[in-house]
């Protein structure tokens, strides 16, 4: 059996990686402010957690109870974290940006995945199988965009992150597996939000109007088929970043 953590699976990409990811020998644990009962529906074995990953101090605890379930199997076929969840708000020149959705910000799309990598190593620890994380960053770390001052900051630490970790475990003699990966634009309530912030505020948003009306953007679905090929390759984690993801034909 293999046990897989996703977060931000009530819609969006993470939604269609948890989709993908149902069968009789994954047992998944999704994590989201709203649940998805159309997952729920679907797979009796899934741990679905509502919580809201910006209350960092509370994933200590969480973990330690997602945990004691994973622990009960004696001999699993693999551990993953699929760190998806993320936010793109507040898109406005810096100083329109007010300090607690700055930190918000942060909690959510830097600091939940470093506290839950943290915790994840802790508990793998002494757990001799396949570990790996997978982290969803973006092409935002590198391409930078007036307006997307935070947006950018959090996904290039993401990566600095996974870069740091990468090395850490790199001499482990059981380690884990991480990388980070750009998904491409993908057609979600995130580009929709994009979509609609004011010209004043975003002078690129016609770029972006643009991208979807030329049927630019990706679907979940294949991204996720896409996501989930990398995830599963036998060299994973051998490239700490990842810019470009193969998409998957058929
Ligand atoms: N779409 C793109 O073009 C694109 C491109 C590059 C990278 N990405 C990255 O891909 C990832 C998924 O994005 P998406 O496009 O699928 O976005 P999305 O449709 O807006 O979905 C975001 C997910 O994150 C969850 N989330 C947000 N805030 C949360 C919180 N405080 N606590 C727990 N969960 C939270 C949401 O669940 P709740 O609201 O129910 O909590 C939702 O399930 C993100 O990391 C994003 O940066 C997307």
């Amino acid at each position: 059996m293999k046990h897989i953590i996703i977060t931000g699976t009530s819609r969006g990409i993470g939604e269609a990686l948890a989709q993908k990811l149902i069968n009789s020998n994954h047992r998944l644990y999704c994590i989201s402010r709203r649940p998805n009962q159309n997952l729920i529906d679907q797979d009796n074995h899934m741990q679905y957690y509502s919580f809201d990953l910006s209350e960092t101090y509370k994933i200590e605890a969480f973990f330690q109870n997602l945990f004691a379930h994973i622990k009960r199997d004696p001999h699993p076929e693999g551990i993953y974290l699929i760190n998806n969840a993320g936010v793109l708000s507040p898109v406005a020149p810096i100083e329109h940006n007010k300090a607690e959705d700055i930190a918000r910000h942060m909690q959510i799309n830097l600091i939940a995945p470093m506290v839950m990598t943290s915790h994840f190593v802790q508990h793998t620890k002494h757990i001799e199988t396949d570990k790996r994380i997978m982290n969803i960053s973006s092409a935002s770390a590198k391409y930078l965009m007036p307006s997307q001052s935070c947006y950018s900051t959090s996904k290039a630490g993401l990566d600095s992150f996974t870069k740091s970790i990468n090395l850490e475990q790199e001499n482990q003699r059981n380690p884990v597996k991480i990388a980070a990966v750009y998904p491409g634009g993908v057609d979600t309530r995130l580009q929709t939000e994009i979509r609609s912030v004011r010209k004043e505020d975003f002078p690129y948003v016609d770029a972006f109007i643009q991208l979807e009306k030329a049927g630019k953007l990706q679907s979940p679905e294949e991204t996720a088929d896409a996501l989930l090929h990398f995830l599963n390759q036998d060299d994973f984690g051998k490239q700490a970043v990842v810019e470009h993801l193969i998409p998957i034909s058929g």
